[in-house]
């Protein structure tokens, strides 16, 4: 059962915000599963993230709609934006330091309760000024989240579509979690592995651009991984996610070429930075 069962009452009547409404629901209840199970905390964590960006910028769209419609309360609605941004950013940033000292339910709690409230309360008195501007509608659509992330770097134009990227995770929280920010990120062909040997058989059956893969793969780990790739001819950058970035000293033994190291959880914005160094010219 969905910890936040999506229901009529939260729709809007306009298809990108309950669009976007859903992603933040369905994030809020993976993070629930993460919490409920015996998960990594790295999945709490990526999937808290995960809301932090995406509420940036389902924030940035609506405003943009707002704005163009004209809505005469858009400054006390960008106010509250600014408080729930800031406090889920701290969240994050506090579970990231020291995630044993943070209880996630109440985390869960918060974010929830404050989100349903805005939706509810504040985004339902929004609906008759943008249903009656549907210009102003379709000026927030265009807004891409590739777009916002990449805003002031020099891979604001970077064609994401062509992309081909593999993703070798065995928790599969965490790799949904990434696949969806790699989606909406833009790039064009997602793929996840779940076990070193799908892995193996993906390397075999897909040319991908890059691979992510993680540390620890059940019995058998993310080095056996690249070594298995390297001898299959696979040359596409490698990423290692990690829970410990000192593990990049074992890989730095085995002579083996790992081309960048990310700690988890990570972001969308660390996320798109690290693609763009290994695929922008
Ligand atoms: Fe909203
Ligand atoms: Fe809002």
């Amino acid at each position: 059962m969905a910890y936040i069962q999506w229901s009529s009452r939260f729709e809007l009547g306009i298809p990108f915000i309950d669009a976007d409404h859903k992603v933040l629901v369905d994030l809020l209840n993976r993070m629930n599963d993460a919490s409920r199970s015996d998960g990594d905390l790295a999945d709490i964590g990526e999937t808290l993230s995960a809301l932090v960006d995406y509420t940036h910028y389902h924030f940035a769209r609506e405003e943009r709609a707002q704005f163009a419609a004209h809505y005469p309360d858009i400054r006390e609605h960008r106010v509250q934006h600014a408080a729930l941004a800031n406090q889920a950013k701290d969240l994050f940033e506090t579970f990231r330091k020291n995630s044993s000292h943070v209880e996630v339910g109440d985390i869960l709690d918060f974010l929830s309760d404050w989100l349903m409230d805005h939706i509810l309360l504040h985004d339902m008195a929004i609906k008759p000024y943008l249903l009656a501007n549907l210009e102003a509608v379709s000026a927030a659509e265009g807004v891409s989240y590739a777009a916002l992330l990449a805003a002031n770097s020099k891979d604001a134009t970077f064609d994401w579509s062509r992309l081909s990227i593999l993703i070798v995770e065995d928790s599969k929280p965490f790799a949904n979690v990434l696949k969806a920010i790699l989606t909406n990120i833009g790039v064009g062909t997602v793929t996840v592995a779940l076990t070193f040997e799908e892995g193996l058989e993906k390397l075999g059956s897909l040319s991908c651009d890059l691979i992510f893969t993680d540390w620890r793969l059940g019995e058998n780990d993310g080095l056996d991984f690249v070594h298995q790739a390297r001898m299959r001819g696979i040359v596409a950058p490698v990423v290692m996610l990690t829970g410990y970035l000192d593990e990049s000293l074992e890989a730095a033994r085995e002579g083996l070429v790992i081309s960048e190291w990310l700690q988890k959880p990570v972001t969308s914005a660390e996320l798109m930075a690290c693609i763009a160094r290994q695929m922008v010219p």
